[in-house]
């Protein structure tokens, strides 16, 4: 029986996911590093330090900057995009997600937030959406970020449910492996060959679509 929903973030909720691309390519373009969407799709569900070795690595510049420095660049890139942020109001929430939070919680079905986002808490605020959630995982609470299913099992542990009876919802190829290796069911949000490739059950390629009947009847299934 399904008893909870565990929502991604960046790129499931809200279109954070362009704006983390926009602050990272900025950064990277600052210090020669050349960067496209391909790459980008690389950097999504994955921490902010992670992402910033990624893309140093794809420079060649990995051994190049200090440990300090390194935090002054991902702080930068953060600075970038919290300022981004500042821009984002209610109605930047995707087509369906406020409906789909509505009939969720008219039906009991719990409702998690299991982002690698430092800043989750700050867009959930600002999109006036965070009493739906009865948790939001900080990422600090778990070893390991996603592609491990640690996050996800995190989300399940403290809403008191088995991994079994919850749907987890990613635009990440990490994170729906993620949700998998947890034991969950997972529905990707994005194009549906890449989503199937990654091992998602179930693909959208819209939020609108994310409808509480088509879950229960897939998941059912
Ligand atoms: C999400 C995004 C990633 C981002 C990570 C950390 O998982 O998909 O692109 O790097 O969160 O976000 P933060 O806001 O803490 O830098
Ligand atoms: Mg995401």
């Amino acid at each position: 029986m399904l008893k909870a929903v565990i929502f991604d973030l960046d790129g499931v909720i809200t279109d954070t996911a362009e704006w983390h691309y926009l602050a990272w390519r900025e950064l990277a373009n600052r210090i020669g590093i050349d960067f496209n969407r391909e790459f980008n799709e690389e950097l999504k569900g994955i921490s902010r330090m992670e992402s910033l070795e990624k893309i140093l690595a794809l420079g060649g510049k990995a051994d190049r900057y200090s440990e300090t420095e390194k935090i002054e660049l991902a702080s930068t890139k953060n600075d970038h995009y919290v300022q981004l942020l500042t821009q984002m109001k209610p109605d930047a929430i995707f087509p369906g997600i406020k409906e789909l939070l509505e009939e969720l919680k008219a039906n009991g079905v719990l409702i998690g937030l299991a982002s690698a986002s430092k800043n989750a808490p700050a867009i959930l605020q600002s999109l006036e959406i965070t009493n739906y959630f009865q948790t939001v995982v900080n990422p600090d609470e778990v070893e390991r970020g996603k592609p491990a299913p640690d996050i996800f099992l995190r989300a399940a542990e403290k809403l008191a449910v088995s991994p079994a009876e919850c749907i987890g919802i990613e635009d990440a190829t990490a994170g729906i492996t993620a949700i998998k290796d947890a034991g969950m069911y997972a529905v990707g949000v994005g194009t549906i060959e890449k989503m199937k490739q990654a091992g998602a059950d179930l693909v959208v390629e819209d939020t609108q679509e994310l409808v509480l009947s088509v879950l229960l009847r897939e998941f059912n299934q």
